[in-house]
């Protein structure tokens, strides 16, 4: 098959090198020059583990290869991808579709024979058939299928995901493009993936009610942490005893500072005003959004409270500044609503994290980035962990307490035992946990 992927982000880049591993002939096409121009250098637009050297593999190989120009790769595909971003709109919380309908123009008018066209950016009901609507109207002689094929990718682990996924979700009406899509993801097939056909539509909402429960069930037990703080009972234990039982399921249950990233913050704001939309309002995501933001505001209370209620003037170290270990990602990271009200409490903020400082730079000023976690704990009143890097997880805590002024670890992941914390003269604060 020969698959052009529009859109060389993070969707588009692991599907492409993945298809292409596959043994499908790919070209992910970007409109960012200095990005295409990084990739045919080998160069990784974002940080997500094992990439780099699949890239280099599949173009080595010939199966990959990278492009500005979309005329000539469009009417070459067999299958064309959108995977352009949609992100919040700003102010309405409806995800912006201006970058996928400018694609569907685009394609439209540089189509040739049959070719089976694939919204796999997350994008709200009713969009595939707007997508095909712009199509037809742009080119009412274009031979297209329009399908919608969401992506279930987690950041850090999105190769592994994609290769061994608990699913295959694709929305069609179409004989000839159930043919195409059956071929294009037949090694996955072949391994037993499931692979579920239904209406472009469900295939649409699929997404939406997939990271919308997710966020759901991270709400839930974010609460139940708070609960347990009060009653003197340990969250750990709470989840594992009702993640045992198979209805519940064990995945998604860790407390923490509450959910960021590139995904569900936006996802359940946009599931929020579809519903909205359609007179038929999910209450449940729309009190889970809400108690998600004032979440990370009750993270930096929590923070303040260790430190006796004063942190004018005090340093905090951050170690962790991405929303989750594993990539780079900053957006909508917790760690920048905590750093900002700490802030506004009057701290002064000191941080580290492995791979997003840079990002990090772009959006925190006012923050003093250190070259470690130990650099960044020196002359601080309190060392709170946001982000689980597995650098984090056997710091020398003897060595930490040594460099700080006031031995406090706020540890909201939740990766250290209390005992082995208090025994090193720390205060110790974590999420849900008795102290
Ligand atoms: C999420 C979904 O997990 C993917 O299936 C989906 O494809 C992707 O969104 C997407 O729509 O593209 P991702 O945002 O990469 O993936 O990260 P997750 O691992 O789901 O974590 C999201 C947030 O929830 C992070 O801030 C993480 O720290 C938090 N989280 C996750 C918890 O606080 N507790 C948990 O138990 C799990």
């Amino acid at each position: 098959m020969r698959i052009l992927m529009i859109g060389s982000g993070y969707v588009g880049l692991v599907s492409g090198v993945c298809f292409a591993d596959f043994g499908h002939d790919v070209v992910c096409m970007d409109k960012d020059a200095a990005k295409i121009e990084a990739l045919r250098a080998g160069r990784m637009p974002i940080y997500e583990p094992g990439l780099d050297a699949l890239v280099e593999t599949n173009v080595k190989a010939g199966r990959l290869s990278f492009t500005t120009e979309l005329v000539e790769s469009v009417a070459e595909a067999d299958v064309v991808f959108i995977a352009v971003g949609t992100p919040s709109r700003r102010g309405d919380g409806h995800a912006d579709l201006s970058y996928v309908y400018a694609a569907a123009r685009e394609i439209a008018a540089a189509v040739k024979g049959f070719t089976v066209v694939v919204t796999k950016s997350t994008v709200p009901v009713g969009t595939g058939d707007e997508v095909e609507r712009i199509i037809r109207e742009t080119n009412p002689e274009a031979d297209v299928a329009v399908v919608s094929n969401p992506e279930f990718l987690r950041e850090g682990a999105a190769i592994e995901d994609f290769k061994r996924p608990d699913r295959i979700v694709v929305g069609l009406h179409d004989a000839r493009a159930k043919e195409v899509m059956t071929e294009v993801y037949r090694p996955l097939y072949l391994n037993q993936a499931p692979m579920l056909f239904t209406s472009r539509r469900t295939s649409e909402l699929i997404k939406y009610a997939a990271n919308a429960f997710l966020a759901l069930k991270i709400t839930y037990i974010n609460e139940i942490a708070d609960l347990c703080e009060q009653v003197g009972a340990n969250v750990q234990e709470v989840a594992r005893g009702i993640g045992l039982d198979g209805r519940i399921g064990s995945k998604f249950l860790h407390a923490g500072p509450g959910y960021g990233g590139s995904c569900f913050p936006k996802d359940t704001l946009a599931l929020v005003k579809t519903a909205q939309d359609h007179d038929s309002p999910i209450r449940l995501i729309e009190t889970t959004v809400s108690i998600n933001e004032q979440r990370k505001e009750a993270m930096a209370r929590k923070v303040v409270r260790a430190l006796q209620g004063d942190v004018r003037g005090k340093r905090i170290a951050i170690l962790g500044l991405t929303f989750k270990p594993n990539t780079d990602d900053m957006r909508d990271s917790p760690a920048i609503s905590i750093i900002r009200s700490l802030q506004d409490h009057g701290a002064q903020i000191a941080a580290y994290d492995p791979e997003g400082m840079e990002n990090a730079r772009k959006v925190m000023d006012n923050v003093l980035y250190a070259e470690g976690p130990y650099e960044a704990a020196e002359g601080a009143e309190a060392v709170v962990i946001v982000t689980e890097w597995n650098q984090f997880r056997a710091l020398d805590l003897a060595r930490l307490k040594g460099l700080m002024g006031h031995p406090v670890l706020v540890d909201l992941r939740n990766i250290y035992r209390a005992e082995e914390v208090t025994r090193h003269g720390f205060v110790y604060e974590s999420v849900g946990r008795p102290q």
